[in-house]
């Protein structure tokens, strides 16, 4: 008999509400002529990239987005990529731009993403972003970090004067997360602690979280020893073993959460909502 008592907290209720408000912004966008335009670039033939820019695809013209697609061969250049973002950058029709990650391994990522205008970077993940966000500056944000304050908004979960414990500092979740809860607003406002490889007892913060993110991609690193009875646990990081995915979270600490995100259906579909986020708001900033 399942001992389950947490409440589950998934993210396609979340994510469908800042949909709703996004095609909404678009309508309103279309209706004074401008059709708002997210264009993608795929380098390469990797079956699950090609999945996840089809899926974005269809979800952007079911909101009555354009999306321009690039795809380049797997020998593509890195003078080559440069070439087409600097051409959608200079596109007065597009206003959003994602280059599909990973690319290739001959390429470097982040040279690519530095060349991407920053106000067109509907992943917020531009080093002029990530700095905005340090300013506290309006700015594209990253998307699973300001879906996963979405979701404890959404879901009524206390952030502001709270003790948030996230295992893991990288620069896609842990990192950009810090910033954003510990921001003076309401849906934020937290004590916020980031521990890592460098701090052997980690548990001893996991331990005392009211909110513990788990951003290591480390799969069943949190377990339920780690938790605080009644928590917020919020499975960031992810693993994949071919298609199968395995969360940092073991799915035994919903025996010791007070509320949890399910194994799958979490902070996924906020994140791919805040790209939508971030590309209506980069065609509104053109226009308004
Ligand atoms: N669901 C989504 O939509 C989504 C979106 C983006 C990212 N993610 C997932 O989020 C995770 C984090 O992404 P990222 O790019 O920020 O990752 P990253 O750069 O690899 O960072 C991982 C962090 O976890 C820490 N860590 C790893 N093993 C640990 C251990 N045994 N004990 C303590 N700390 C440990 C690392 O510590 P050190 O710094 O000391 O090495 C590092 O700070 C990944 O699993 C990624 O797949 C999910």
């Amino acid at each position: 008999m399942s001992t389950t008592t947490a409440v589950l907290l998934p993210g396609a209720p979340v994510a469908e509400k800042i949909l709703a408000d996004v095609a909404t912004r678009v309508a309103a966008l279309r209706a004074q002529g401008v059709v708002p335009s997210l264009a993608t670039i795929l380098v390469g033939d990797d079956d699950a990239s090609a999945g996840y820019i089809r899926i974005k695809q269809r979800q952007a013209a079911e909101l009555g987005f354009e999306s321009p697609h690039e795809h380049l061969p797997a020998d593509t250049t890195q003078e080559a990529l440069h070439a087409v973002i600097d051409r959608f950058n200079a596109d007065p029709d597009v206003h959003g731009l994602l280059i599909q990650y990973p690319t290739p391994q001959h390429l470097d990522y982040d040279v690519a993403l530095q060349r991407v205008d920053p106000d067109m970077d509907v992943d917020g993940m531009h080093p002029l972003n990530l700095g905005r966000l340090a300013a506290g500056m309006p700015g594209p944000l990253p998307c699973t970090p300001a879906g996963i304050e979405a979701l404890l908004a959404h879901y009524e979960i206390p952030v502001s004067g709270r003790e948030v414990v996230i295992l893991g500092r990288g620069a896609t979740l842990g990192r950009p997360l810090a910033m954003l809860l510990s921001q003076k607003r309401p849906t934020a406002n937290a004590a916020v602690t980031v521990v890592h490889t460098g701090v052997a007892d980690w548990p001893r913060y996991t331990q005392r979280a009211d909110i513990l993110i788990a951003a290591a991609g480390v799969p069943g690193i949190i377990q339920p020893e780690h938790v605080k009875p009644g928590a917020t646990v919020i499975g960031g990081g992810v693993r994949y073993s071919g298609r199968r995915l395995l969360p940092d979270v073991d799915e035994s600490c919903a025996e010791v959460a007070g509320a949890i995100t399910p194994r799958v259906g979490g902070v996924g579909p906020t994140t791919v909502a805040m790209l939508f986020r971030n590309a209506v708001t980069a065609a509104e900033r053109r226009f308004t």
